[in-house]
């Protein structure tokens, strides 16, 4: 190795450690929250796996909260919820049995949730959701991946008090801490389902790093192969 081998082995060796320094410690594309989250609530949505008093998770309290104040407006096509209306509609049954798939997720398959495509339910529900169009303005959007589009601090915020976020909207305030003293926890308990739809649980995230470490060290021990046999190879190729 002569002086100009060791430099370029620095250089090269270098720039390779800055750039994964700045990609993994100073993730420049990290989500950056705009909007605050109170501390009470932070900890209930940093992890919707966890399990409650009564034996659910929080996400599991969550969905049941989503169901029971937003689905009149809003579906969550990627977890099976419809709009109120096409849910007790007796036909949906049918639709769901004969062009949905169970909800399958993160490991995880839930036989009771169907997964229905964006066009057969929007053409099923066409009737519902040109009602809530004529009464809100526009049709409220499908939620399934809101918390990827708009981060917490944002859901957290508009869910709480619609209007401060979104000036103007025809969506309503449905938990208002004035007269429920659980309000705040309510939200934050449907913004964590809605986390719960979009990302990974810890186990799977493990999984998933782990795959991502074999993946690096496969490649360094094949690249390692081919350089130390290099010569070998070239010469099965013909070169040499
Ligand atoms: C009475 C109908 C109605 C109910 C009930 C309702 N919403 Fe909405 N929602 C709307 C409408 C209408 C919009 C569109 C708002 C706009 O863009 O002005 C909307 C928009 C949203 C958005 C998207 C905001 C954006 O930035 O695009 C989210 C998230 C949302 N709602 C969550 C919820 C949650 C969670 C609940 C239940 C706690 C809920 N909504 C209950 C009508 C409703």
């Amino acid at each position: 190795m002569n002086a100009w081998d060791i430099i370029k082995t620095i250089i090269f060796g270098g720039s390779t450690l800055v750039f994964f320094f700045i990609l993994w410690f100073y993730n420049p594309f990290k989500h950056v929250e705009h909007y605050e989250v109170d501390k009470e609530v932070k900890e209930i949505i940093a992890n919707p796996w966890k399990k409650v008093e009564n034996g659910k998770t929080i996400a599991e309290e969550g969905r049941e909260l989503f169901i029971a104040s937003c689905s009149s407006c809003h579906s969550l096509r990627y977890d099976g919820i419809y709009l109120m209306s096409v849910q007790t509609n007796p036909k949906w049954k049918s639709v769901e049995k004969s062009v949905g798939r169970p909800v399958y997720r993160y490991g995880v398959l839930y036989k009771d949730r169907f997964f229905v495509p964006r066009d057969v339910y929007e053409a099923f529900a066409y009737d519902d959701l040109q009602g809530l169009k004529a009464t809100l303005g526009q049709v409220p959007p499908d939620l399934s991946t809101m918390y990827l589009a708009r981060g917490e601090g944002y859901l957290y915020q508009l869910i709480l008090n619609p209007q401060k976020v979104l000036p103007g909207t025809t969506m309503p305030q449905l938990f208002n801490p004035q007269y429920d003293k659980q309000a705040k926890e309510k939200v934050a308990k449907i913004v964590a389902y809605l986390k719960s739809v979009n990302t990974p649980p810890p186990k799977e995230q493990i999984k998933r790093n782990v795959m991502g470490v074999l993946v690096i060290v496969y490649f360094i021990a094949m690249g390692s192969l081919l350089w130390k046999y290099r010569t070998n190879f070239l010469k099965r190729l013909g070169y040499h």
